[in-house]
């Protein structure tokens, strides 16, 4: 059995911890959450004070599901030998804190996994990392999903369109997927992001197009609205890549 701990408990926090309530592989032995009420159905002993508390647990994985901000005040304070699993993942483009963590991470033999999360294709940027010239990415949501609340907001407007970098600094809740394609690819400052508010649409669209030496790709990924920031998708994805990390079953790995 394997020990987890949940920093937040919001959309995806609370997702997880139904879905891995009956499990035989993982339990979940920590949740951190700063609003107490979205806690207090679970059991007082798996509920953590502050982030303090929480880094000292001994957990084998950290799954952050909170906010930027969270994962720069988190990671500097695990004194456990937990690994952890970063969604938001806007933080990692202040190139400071991404180096420090890196090399942290090494020097304890720490991994700090970065799922694919509401995109596909992360493991072929990777991969062919070494032939891409050009990667962008286009993402389109109502403008509630962009964090705008009463929008001004009537027709298709482009609300950001610049270096993934500006883009995770403007909009941290937002762009995770531009963080993990450019994490993925070719880094933050190269990664061209576009961002689209659409009062039309009640859907997460993203489109990703790469050109490369032999190469064009051009990756369409769609999914329903289902928490303010988290299209229907990202909570299964979010689980499966839980499992694939903590698993100890042998046999197909898919990689
Ligand atoms: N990697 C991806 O593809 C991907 C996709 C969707 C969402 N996300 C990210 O995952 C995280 C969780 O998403 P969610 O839908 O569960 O969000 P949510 O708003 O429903 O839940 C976040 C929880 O974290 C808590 N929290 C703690 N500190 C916070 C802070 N400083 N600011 C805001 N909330 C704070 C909130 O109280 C809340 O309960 C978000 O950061 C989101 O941007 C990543």
């Amino acid at each position: 059995m394997k020990n987890i701990g949940l920093a937040g408990f919001g959309f995806i926090g609370k997702f997880l911890y139904e879905r891995l309530k009956d499990s035989k592989e993982v339990s979940v032995k920590a949740v951190w959450e700063p609003i107490s009420e979205k806690t207090e159905d679970l059991d007082s002993q798996i509920v953590c004070k502050d982030l303090e508390d929480l880094g000292s647990r001994p957990l084998d994985l950290i799954v952050e599901v909170a906010h930027a901000d969270v994962v720069k005040a988190l990671l500097p304070i695990i004194t456990s030998d937990a690994d952890v699993m970063v969604a938001s993942m806007t933080c990692l483009s202040d190139p400071d804190f991404r180096k420090q963590l890196e090399h942290d991470a090494a020097q304890n033999g720490r991994n700090i996994f970065l799922p694919h999360g509401a995109v596909l294709g992360l493991d072929g940027l990777r991969d062919g990392r070494s032939l891409l010239d050009n990667v962008s990415i286009t993402t389109t949501k109502h403008p509630q999903n962009l964090g705008i609340t009463n929008s001004q907001i009537k027709k298709r407007e482009i609300l950001f369109e610049g270096s993934t970098q500006e883009a995770c600094s403007q909009f941290p809740r937002n762009v995770n997927v531009h963080a993990a394609v450019a994490l993925a690819g070719l880094g933050f400052e190269a990664t061209h992001s576009v961002i689209i508010a659409d009062p039309n649409t009640n859907k997460m669209h993203h489109r990703i197009v790469v050109h490369g030496r032999g190469l064009n790709w051009n990756l369409e990924i769609e999914s329903f609205s289902a928490g303010e920031v988290t299209g229907s998708y990202t909570p299964e994805s979010l689980y499966q890549s839980l499992l694939t990390i903590i698993s100890e079953n042998h046999g197909f790995c898919i990689v």
